[in-house]
Order: C-alpha cells, then sequence, then structure tokens
C-alpha cells in the first residue's frame, strides 16, 4: 500500500516536469522551427545568440575574437547547471555569462530537453543548435532545474558525455519550497489548486498530528537529500560544483569565482564589479560591459504566500536532520544549515 502511494505520489510529480515544461516549451522553443536533424548547420553558424542580441558589448567580443580567424560553432555544453528549482539558477547564469570564456545565454532559457519528450523527438544535434555559438576557449553551458530530480536527466546526460561538469546550486530549503508554492500558484498548477501552503506541505499521521510529508511535491523538491544520491552515483564527486544559493545574494562575486576555479577559467569576478542597489535589494554588475549595470532579475520574485511562524518552524525541524545528511553526502557544508 505504501508502496502504491509513493508510486503515485511519484508518477504526479512526473506529470510536473513534464507539464511545466510543456507550458514553456510553446512559449521558448516554437519560435524556432524544429526539424530532426537540427536546423542548418551553416545557416546558424553566426546566428546571434539572445544574449549577444541583448547586449552588443557581448557581440563585440565574439567579433575581436573573430578576428583572429576562429570560426564560431554551436557546441555541446561541457557543463550543466541542473538545480534545483528557485535557487537563483537563473542569476547564476545571468552574471556567469559575462565572463568572456562563458557561452551560457542561451534561447531557450532553459532547455529542458533531458527530462522531456524533446528528448525522444529530437536529435542531439537538434539539441547543440539550441545552444549559443562560442569559440574554442568557451566553455557552453545550459541550465534547466528539472534536470536535478529523477534519475532520467542524470542517466541521459552522462550518456552524451560522462565527463560533464555537473553544477547544483541551492538555496535553503524552507525558502525553495515556500517559492515553488508560489511560483505553482502562479502557474494555476493543479498540484496546488485549491491548497494552502499548510495543505500543500502537510499530512494527518496516525497520532492525529499535523506532521511534514515528504511526499508532497512541495515538499519533496526541496529535500535534497533525496535527489543527490543519484547525481554522486552517476558521476564522480570531483565532477560536481555545490553552490550556496543564499551565499550568491550576498556575495556574487565570491561565489561567481568558485565556478571560475572548477571550470578552470580565467579569473575575471571580483567584487567591483558588483554595486549593491538598495532600491532594488539586490547586487547590480556593473563594468564597462554593460552600460546600465544590470541587476539580478527581479522580476520572477513572486509574491510568497504568508506562513505563519509556527508553520516555518516546522519545516525547519523537518529539514535541519535532513540537511545534516545531506552535508554529510556531499562532504560539503552551507551558510543556512
Ligand atoms: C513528440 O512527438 C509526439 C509524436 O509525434 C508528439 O505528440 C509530441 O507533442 C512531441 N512532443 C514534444 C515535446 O515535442
Ligand atoms: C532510475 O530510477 C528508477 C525509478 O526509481 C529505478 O527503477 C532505476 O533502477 C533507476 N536506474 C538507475 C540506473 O539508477
Ligand atoms: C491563473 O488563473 C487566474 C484566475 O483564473 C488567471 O487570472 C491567471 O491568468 C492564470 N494564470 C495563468 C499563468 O494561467
Ligand atoms: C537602483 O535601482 C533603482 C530602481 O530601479 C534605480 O532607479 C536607480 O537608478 C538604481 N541606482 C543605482 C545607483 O544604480
Ligand atoms: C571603463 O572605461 C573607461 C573609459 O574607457 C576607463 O577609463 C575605465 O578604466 C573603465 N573601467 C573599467 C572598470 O574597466
Ligand atoms: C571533506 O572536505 C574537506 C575540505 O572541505 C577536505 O579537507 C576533506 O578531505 C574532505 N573529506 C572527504 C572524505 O572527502
Amino acid at each position: 500500500m505504501l508502496r502504491w502511494i509513493h508510486r503515485t505520489k511519484l508518477s504526479v510529480l512526473n506529470t510536473v516536469w513534464i507539464l511545466v515544461p510543456v507550458v514553456i516549451f510553446v512559449v521558448y522553443v516554437f519560435p524556432e522551427t524544429p526539424q530532426s536533424g537540427g536546423l542548418s548547420a551553416v545557416q546558424n553558424k553566426f546566428a546571434l545568440s539572445e544574449c549577444e542580441k541583448r547586449f552588443p558589448e557581448l557581440r563585440k567580443r565574439v567579433i575581436v575574437k573573430d578576428s583572429t580567424k576562429e570560426k564560431c560553432e554551436k557546441r555541446f555544453p561541457s557543463a550543466i547547471l541542473v538545480g534545483s528549482q528557485k535557487s537563483g539558477t537563473s542569476a547564476l547564469l545571468q552574471f556567469l555569462n559575462y565572463h568572456p570564456q562563458i557561452a551560457g545565454c542561451i534561447n531557450p532559457d532553459e532547455p529542458r530537453y533531458f527530462n522531456t519528450k524533446l528528448y525522444d523527438n529530437y536529435s542531439l544535434d537538434w539539441y547543440r543548435n539550441l545552444m549559443p555559438c562560442s569559440t574554442s576557449d568557451q566553455i557552453t553551458i545550459e541550465k534547466t532545474p528539472e534536470y536535478l530530480y529523477g534519475n532520467t536527466s542524470a542517466l541521459r546526460i552522462k550518456k552524451l558525455n560522462d565527463k560533464m561538469k555537473i553544477l547544483i546550486i541551492l538555496k535553503d530549503p524552507v525558502t525553495v519550497s515556500i517559492s515553488v508554492y508560489a511560483m505553482w500558484k502562479a502557474l494555476n498548477l493543479s498540484l496546488v489548486d485549491g491548497l494552502s501552503f499548510e495543505d500543500a506541505i502537510t499530512k494527518v499521521d496516525a497520532n492525529n498530528r499535523k506532521v511534514i510529508a515528504t511526499n508532497k511535491p512541495v515538499v519533496y523538491v526541496s529535500t535534497y537529500n533525496l535527489h543527490i544520491p543519484t547525481w554522486l552515483k552517476l558521476f564522480s564527486r570531483d565532477q560536481i560544483l555545490f553552490l550556496d544559493g543564499n551565499m550568491y545574494e550576498e556575495n556574487p562575486a565570491q561565489v561567481l569565482r568558485e565556478v571560475e576555479q572548477f571550470l578552470k577559467l580565467r579569473k575575471f569576478f571580483d567584487e567591483s564589479q558588483f554595486v549593491f542597489n538598495a532600491t532594488k535589494n539586490k547586487y547590480c554588475f556593473s563594468t564597462n560591459l554593460t552600460s546600465a549595470g544590470e541587476c539580478l532579475h527581479a522580476s520572477k520574485g513572486r509574491k510568497h504566500p504568508y506562513v505563519p511562524e509556527e508553520l516555518k518552524n516546522m519545516l525547519y525541524d523537518y529539514f535541519k536532520p535532513l540537511n545534516l545528511e545531506l552535508s554529510k553526502m556531499i562532504n560539503h557544508s552551507f551558510s543556512w544549515m
């Protein structure tokens, strides 16, 4: 019986990982006509990535590289940011992409290739063509936070390249559960339809007491100790970089330098590039690369539900031992532990 419940919950979850992508897929992927085997490589060789379109300064950078006669090409990512949801994956890629050796601004923002039907329907070449054009000293990187869950994406990524560098950014799980709930509410997902935050995270146990329910999707998403073992099993520990999502908001340069070192990039990021904008309550990137410093995006900062302290404390208590377990599992600790 328990096993059956577990399976049912998991299949509900699978539906979400498929449904959310489908909604967004229609918006982002369809502007480009998919063809099996990919778009003409020649036609796309010099296509501007979304990033280059948004920031002409970055385009100049590519042109300067072109003067060395090197052709810019679409390459497979050699690093993938796989999660977690609502932990700052967009914000990390947003600033990381200023590094001259990173080709990370992609259209769509989240390819969702390995975790969806796209993988069955379209070739690896098609996937490669979603990537931005890059030169040989650049590392192509994509991010899709849904890759973290289950083992489908991990297995497929390993099949593409068993030396893939895996990046995982994690925010404190209480905040993540609240943000995920807010996001699913905003998207009108049936998973949280009509459910208060409390109902979305609790169940009544045999003693008629309200307890946190691991298998409820809003909790499951941030129960990291359930998701990380798959990655540790399939990839060696030194292929995986764990980053602190809370730290990233407080000191983006420090976290970006961790990525720099992990990917063996030239030293580029330092604190002087980041200016705290008190009005926005966020860090903005400001060098000559950008005309008007770009700030960590606020657009996705959805309004969080009101969560009573008592409920928050229940969540903290639930996650506390699990965080410890995670920390032992990966020999790494986070500011939020
Ligand atoms: C994949 O192909 C099937 C069958 O042609 C189609 O029904 C489905 O919509 C496709 N899904 C995606 C995500 O492309
Ligand atoms: C992947 O997960 C499924 C379902 O949990 C499990 O049955 C299967 O053994 C896993 N495969 C690998 C290679 O870990
Ligand atoms: C969700 O439902 C509300 C109320 O029906 C509607 O106003 C809103 O546009 C919907 N949002 C999405 C993303 O579909
Ligand atoms: C901070 O952000 C506000 C709101 O977007 C903007 O008006 C202001 O110019 C920014 N301040 C600085 C110093 O960039
Ligand atoms: C930005 O450009 C100005 C003028 O070209 C230059 O004087 C200044 O040193 C540059 N600042 C940085 C941080 O590169
Ligand atoms: C755990 O990490 C520390 C440094 O953070 C390192 O000194 C130690 O060797 C690591 N232990 C294992 C078992 O990997």
